[in-house]
């Protein structure tokens, strides 16, 4: 049974991504911080047992330790999705009004946190010949007013997936899903209606084609794969 690690797996993408992987018949470890939404979400899930949450906050040493006990007791890691993301401080501001802390704090999350997860994977991600899947942002190649500390945390993680790639002979991939409709992009556009978004579950396809057809490593676009026809029906 193939083994997947998704973090963030309580809400919008991710908790999208742990109900098809589940639905077809992946194990899947996820976490979030909120212990109470996290078991809220895989509760009703087709089969249990093959979802296993880790409450914590990836940015934490000791969570990614748990996360990664759990994998090495599945023994094999075949995808490891890092969704989990932080916009930074709120609302959203220009970068005069923030902090040194709070754009370590906003990278912490954002960049260092996979990089962190990844090392303590590899062994698994070997076994399986495992591919990792770092969401990123169109924020990450443009230059949004009040996006700063998120964009730049976006652009690193890009580097820091690709650059890991060629360093540990991994496949990886940076995606950009494009706009939802979840709780992260109301907080980026309070009082906004952004109901008109996509939503999380029609991007999941396009992370299954990556997995299934493995192009090359590299930066990708999920609206892309939706227009090439090779993607992976919902
Ligand atoms: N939504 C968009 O329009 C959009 C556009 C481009 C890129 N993205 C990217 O897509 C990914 C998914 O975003 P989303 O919109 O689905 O977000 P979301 O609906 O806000 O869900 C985020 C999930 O991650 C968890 N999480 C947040 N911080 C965490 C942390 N420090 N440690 C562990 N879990 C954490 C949340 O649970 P807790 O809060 O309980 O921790 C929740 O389960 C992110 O990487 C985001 O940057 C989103």
């Amino acid at each position: 049974m193939p083994v997947a690690l998704v973090t963030g797996g309580s809400a919008g993408l991710g908790l999208a991504l742990v109900h098809r992987l589940s639905r077809d018949g992946w194990t899947v470890v996820t976490d979030g911080r909120d212990p109470a939404r996290l078991e809220a979400a895989v509760v009703g899930l087709p089969d249990r047992e093959v979802v296993v949450p880790v409450a914590g906050d990836v940015a934490d040493p000791a969570h990614q330790e748990a996360l990664a006990r759990e994998v090495a007791r599945l023994g094999r890691l075949d995808l490891l999705v890092h969704n989990a993301s932080t916009l930074g401080p709120l609302p959203l501001r220009p970068l005069r009004e923030v902090s040194a802390d709070e754009l370590l704090a906003t990278w912490a999350v954002n960049a260092a946190a996979p990089v962190a997860l990844t090392r303590l994977l590899l062994p698994q991600l070997r076994v399986a010949s495992g591919v990792v899947v770092s969401v990123s942002s169109d924020a990450a190649v443009e230059h949004y007013e009040t996006w700063g500390p998120y964009a730049a945390g976006k652009a690193a993680l890009d580097q820091l997936t690709l650059t890991l790639g060629v360093e540990e002979g991994l496949t990886t991939y940076a995606v950009d899903p494009g706009d939802m409709a979840t709780a992260m992009h109301q907080d980026a556009f309070p009082g906004e209606d952004v109901s008109d978004r996509p939503t999380p579950e029609s991007v999941v396809p396009a992370i299954l084609t990556l997995l299934l057809r493995r192009p090359p490593s590299g930066r990708y676009r999920a609206s892309s794969f939706a227009a090439s026809g090779l993607e992976v029906p919902a």
